[in-house]
């Protein structure tokens, strides 16, 4: 796929309805030769446009206007490479505890959760946030978590965490000013509610900080689970997190966590992570399946906001 597709591709599929000023950009960026020559300097994982527009409001540029987002870019172009090389896509949304709790409250009690890919864990506190599916309330926390639930009937209560643990490429810490800034500056424009949320969440991540480990999701997976209390059931989980991992090295993954003791929930886009037989998702956008142990349980929204069960 070119940049130029990439752009498009993420104006349509992914902020279409969700985020109006970032449909803006990536569709200006899209057809901008100036901007898409630039950013092919840059290496392939690099080009994105979540990365792209997120240095840009870090640095505290402009995003509502694709005009003056152009002049901005390339006026700062240098700096802005330099901290696309440096920083990632980290985005730490604890929404996403929204579509794990009906499968992590239907395991058997106690937990020991192991996320891959947690950025600063904050989706490590699903016994932590409160949850609201239309009418169902669930847990008493804070903060309250929105998601349009159809075809299942929601969890009776939260699970019980005796153990959290995330590894990371690179494990972003809650109470680092610059690591809160950058999460923050990775929430669309328009995402008030979001912004929110995630103070909420750090706030529960620094009062009580998970074991966040600094590896890689293959060679350093079995080791930390081998950390796991014995007489809790450990689940290795992660969210939208395998699009950043080469092919062969996702299949390596899967290959390792199956083997594992206890039980595995992925909630990844099914071009990532296929299956066969997959319904079609209802609405248009982006949707990633919820499995668990390679069962495929449901279509997701990529913030938790919404999920369909499969009949
Ligand atoms: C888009 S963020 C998602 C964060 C979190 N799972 C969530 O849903 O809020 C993807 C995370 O995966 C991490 N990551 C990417 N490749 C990885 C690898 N090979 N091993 C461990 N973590 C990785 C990145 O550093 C980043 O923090």
């Amino acid at each position: 796929m070119t940049t130029a597709e990439a752009y498009a591709r993420f104006a349509t599929r992914e902020v279409r309805g969700v985020s109006p000023a970032y449909e803006r950009l990536s569709l200006a960026v899209s057809r901008d030769h100036e901007l898409l020559t630039l950013l092919d300097g840059l290496p392939p994982a690099k080009r994105q446009p979540n990365l792209l527009f997120g240095v840009v409001r870090w640095l505290g540029g402009p995003v509502e206007d694709p005009a003056a987002f152009h002049d901005y870019a390339v006026a700062n172009w240098p700096v802005i490479e330099a901290q696309m090389r440096v920083r990632a896509t980290q985005t730490n949304e604890a929404g996403r505890c929204a579509v794990l709790l009906p499968v992590l409250a239907a395991l058997p009690q106690p937990l020991a959760l192991l996320e891959v890919g947690a950025s600063a864990g904050l989706c490590l506190y699903p016994d932590r946030y409160a949850y609201r599916y239309g009418e169902h309330r669930v847990g008493s926390g804070e903060p309250v978590l929105d998601c349009a639930a159809s075809g299942l009937v929601p969890p009776a209560r939260v699970p019980q965490v005796v153990w959290r643990a995330g590894l990371d490429l690179n494990p972003l810490d809650v109470t680092d000013p610059d690591d809160v800034s950058w999460l923050d500056a990775l929430i669309w424009p328009e995402h008030g509610h979001r912004r929110a949320r995630l103070r909420a969440a750090a706030a529960v991540a620094a009062a009580d900080p998970p074991l966040l480990v600094r590896g890689d999701l293959v060679d350093d997976l079995p080791a930390l689970a081998a950390r796991a209390p014995a007489g809790a059931t450990l689940v290795v989980f992660h969210n939208s997190v395998l699009y950043q991992v080469p092919v062969p090295r996702r299949k390596a993954f899967v290959r390792l966590v199956r083997d594992l003791p206890g039980h595995w929930v992925a909630n990844e886009a099914p071009e990532v992570l296929p299956y066969d037989g997959l319904p079609t998702p209802s609405g248009e956008g982006l949707h990633n399946v919820l499995a668990l142990d390679g069962t495929p349980l449901a279509w997701t929204r990529g913030h938790g906001q919404a999920m369909t069960w499969f009949g």
